[in-house]
């Protein structure tokens, strides 16, 4: 296995990361995950972009130009002989100091990229998944992807120990996100989901979402909904780039609709699997 850093390729086990990493020491750093569908990256200049917004938002310069990331991350793809189904892991610190909050006076940030083999979520995709309500106790700046992932890690795990596929947060009982996706609900044809604001990540598959609706006529509506609304709804589901579109049947106790993937979803999930190919 082959990763890129800020200077070259490296076989993996040649990539050591220093004790004292920004990155590590205080989560000073941001990244992306891309999708790689039989060997192809799927929507990866979408992602290069928003890596580019997130920077900017904490003030953290790329080592590349974006024309010359893509080709690297091209190159990289290659040399991996990548062939199959897999994600593309990709994050930039601002770099190796003695510890000390500021910003170090010197430019010189690490990044590394990756690709590991990930298939399709294809059982989960089918049937739906669980869900659970978790408080969204994060900062107010979720737009950006940074590497401060604990409040998105206590709630994932809490999921997994209650046999569910996501924990869904909510700020005073309004739905933001999923712990690592984006949740919608639709009700009488209409998509709702949050609006795009700071408190939330605004996905890439949640922008293919809102393509896909104006392209088949499906009202979308980012307009926040509540845990109120839950048991009013025809159907509900998830995005993420590791996930694609996935139905949302259950929450906490609650069935979602009838218990089972709605028509809305299904049609999503169609536009979705032909645009990936
Ligand atoms: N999740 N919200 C959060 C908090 C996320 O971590 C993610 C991504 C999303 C969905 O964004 P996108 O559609 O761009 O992947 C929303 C990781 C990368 C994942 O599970 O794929």
């Amino acid at each position: 296995l082959y990763v890129l850093t800020e200077k070259q390729f490296l076989p993996r086990h040649e990539v050591t990361y220093p004790m004292e990493e920004r990155g590590l020491q205080f989560g000073d750093g941001v990244y992306e995950v891309a999708r790689i569908y039989q060997g192809t990256y799927f929507l990866l200049e979408e992602h290069i972009d928003r890596l580019y917004r997130s920077a900017a938002a904490i003030r953290l310069s790329i080592p590349f130009e974006k024309d010359v990331l893509m080709e690297k991350l091209e190159l990289l793809r290659e040399i991996n002989n990548v062939k199959k189904d897999a994600i593309l892991y990709l994050q930039v610190t601002r770099g190796s100091f003695p510890r000390n909050h500021a910003f170090p006076t010197e430019n010189r940030p690490n990044l590394y990229a990756y690709i590991r083999e990930m298939p399709r979520k294809t059982e989960e995709i089918e049937r739906g998944v669980r869900t659970i309500l978790t408080k969204d106790v994060r900062w107010e700046y979720c737009y950006i992807k940074s590497l401060n992932l604990l409040p998105n890690v206590l709630a994932k795990q809490e999921a997994v120990e209650r046999q569910a596929f996501e924990a869904i947060f909510h700020r005073d009982g309004i739905i933001t996100e999923g712990s690592s996706s984006n949740i919608f609900l639709v009700k009488d044809g209409n998509v709702y989901t949050h609006p795009a604001t700071e408190r939330i990540l605004n996905g890439i598959v949640r922008m293919k979402v809102k393509q896909f609706c104006s392209e088949l006529g499906i009202p979308f509506v980012e307009e926040a909904f509540s845990i109120n609304d839950i048991a009013e709804a025809d159907e509900m589901f998830l995005t993420s780039t590791t996930s694609s579109i996935i139905p949302i049947i259950q929450v906490e106790e609650q069935a979602v609709g009838n218990g089972k993937p709605g028509e809305v979803t299904r049609k999503l999930q169609a536009a979705y699997e032909k645009a990936a190919g």
